[in-house]
């Protein structure tokens, strides 16, 4: 029987090892975990047990007893069709390696769900190579995801034609073959522990579901960063439809797509419905020396787009080098300085480079102390450093001087739903949707945050669901449908 005072640090110990919030470890749960690891163990009582749990890997046997391994292949089956229809041609547009994570695996159906999904994508798409890991804490649920074998609950919801295709049956169960089981390799990780290895980085496509669950706010926000550090540039993720909101912390853009939403990293705009992956427009290699207003195009023809137009529709193509590339040659012309700086700060906003970005924005603000776009930046950079109450300085201040503008309302009832302030959150979320009410409907172009309107609309509506208590909003105005 363990007192209150153990059941305590035991809680806390185990919350910030693996982000369990405290309050999801029930007494019970938490009293048979100790049991069966003091039977394994021999020991009677918890203060013989304390110093085993310094010691590497008791800790994580612990935790084991006390997660959640609920998990079947294809689960939130429109996940993985999402995957294939809408994300898999916007990424193979770019290249033909992809690097997929199932983080937080359990015992591999996921992982392996995406490989059947990716096998059958390469009948759609033509040929592309792909590596997938799937990691978790559990060190059991690893060795059985390595085992590869499953029982009929574990595949109720696989389509028969693929269930066919690739699994075999061995006695009871049903093991995919080696083409799915080979494509796909594990490892024991935790995901809130102190690093991030070299193989989990660079990540096309991150699907880290249910794991949160049972997650703390702070727990929740590490995992986030973490993420989205191991997504590439223009990569997904994807996490539970109820842990959308817990996930949506403002490092990675929501993404509307069909009828769920995905994470993207960088880039906010939701990409078209495509039959065909489209090549991706190729820029001409930079000129030598900088050039006065046009320069020389590829085949030594001259271009004559000054380069704020480049760096313009760089931005809007999410080519956040080129971008730079471009501010960097602009002349000295006092006339663009300003236009420059602030798309320079959101594009170091988009490579987290935010030291840079605020420095761009700063200057903005020198040349124009009152231009709202500024003050806007800087509250999404401040929000992004972790400093939600300056933040909020930046966009109020971004209101009073264009009270209109949605930008700063949304991100305004983002950083209140951050700091648990519910009621201001509402408020802010509703001016936006009461904006967006009266716009008249705007072409899905890249602004400077990166969402567009029917984006924010959805983000809003789902937030302020996540709120609760809130009356059913009204329909948009005639101008969108
Ligand atoms: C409910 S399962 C989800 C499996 C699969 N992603 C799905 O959606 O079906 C949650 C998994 O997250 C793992 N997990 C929880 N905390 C973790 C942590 N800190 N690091 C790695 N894995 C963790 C648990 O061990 C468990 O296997």
């Amino acid at each position: 029987m363990l007192s209150d005072h153990d059941r305590a640090r035991l809680r806390n110990l185990i919350a910030a090892y693996s982000g369990l919030s405290p309050a999801s470890l029930g007494d019970e749960a938490l009293e048979q975990a100790v049991a069966q690891r003091l039977a394994v163990h021999g020991l009677e009582g918890l203060d013989a047990y304390w110093p085993l749990l310094q010691q590497d890997g008791e800790l994580n046997r612990l935790a084991q007893h006390l997660t959640n391994k609920e998990t079947y292949f294809f689960r939130e089956e429109r996940h993985f069709r999402l995957l294939r229809e809408r994300v898999l041609p916007d990424l193979l547009a770019g290249r033909r390696t992809l690097r997929l994570w199932s983080a937080g695996c359990a015992t591999g159906e996921e992982a392996y769900s995406l490989a059947i999904t990716l096998l059958e994508a390469q009948a759609q798409y033509g040929p592309f190579a792909f590596t997938i890991i799937g990691t978790d804490l559990d060190a059991a649920a690893v060795d059985r995801a390595r085992r590869a074998c499953y029982g009929p609950r574990s595949l109720r919801r696989v389509p028969e034609p693929l269930r066919e295709k690739y699994f075999r049956a061995k006695g009871p169960d049903f093991c995919p073959i080696p083409p799915v089981k080979d494509a796909v390799r594990f490892a024991v990780h935790n995901l809130l522990g102190d690093d991030l290895p070299p193989d989990l980085t660079g990540m096309d496509i991150i699907f880290c579901r249910n794991v949160t669950i049972y997650f703390d706010e702070a727990a929740r926000d590490r995992l986030n960063a973490r993420l989205a550090a191991a997504l590439r540039e223009g990569g997904y993720l994807f996490v539970a439809s109820a842990e959308t909101m817990g996930h949506n912390r403002g490092r990675l853009a929501l993404v509307p797509l069909d009828d769920a939403f995905v994470f993207r990293k960088g880039p906010t705009a939701p990409r078209p419905r495509r039959a065909e992956p489209p090549p991706r427009p190729r820029l001409p290699p930079p000129p030598l020396r900088p050039a006065p207003a046009g320069r020389q195009g590829a085949g030594g023809a001259f271009d004559p787009t000054p380069p704020l137009d480049r760096a313009r529709r760089a931005f809007q193509r999410e080519d956040y080098d080129a971008v730079l590339r471009e501010l960097d040659r602009l002349p000295p012309d006092p006339s663009a300085r300003q236009e420059a700086d602030l798309l320079r700060a959101a594009t170091l906003l988009q490579q987290t480079r935010l030291e840079e970005a605020e420095a761009a924005c700063r200057r903005a603000l020198d040349r124009e102390p009152w231009q709202a776009e500024a003050h806007l930046l800087l509250g999404l950079i401040r929000r992004q450093q972790g400093q939600a109450e300056a933040a909020v300085q930046s966009l109020k201040q971004a209101i009073y001087l264009q009270p209109t503008h949605h930008h700063p309302h949304f991100f305004l009832a983002e950083t209140y739903r951050d700091l648990g302030a519910v009621r201001e959150a509402r408020r802010e979320y509703e001016n936006t949707l009461n904006i967006l009410r009266r716009r008249p409907a705007q072409p899905p172009t890249r602004n400077l945050v990166g969402l567009d309107d029917e984006m924010l609309h959805r983000a809003c509506l789902l937030n302020l669901e996540r709120l609760g208590n809130w009356p059913p909003p009204a329909p948009l105005g005639r101008s969108r449908t």
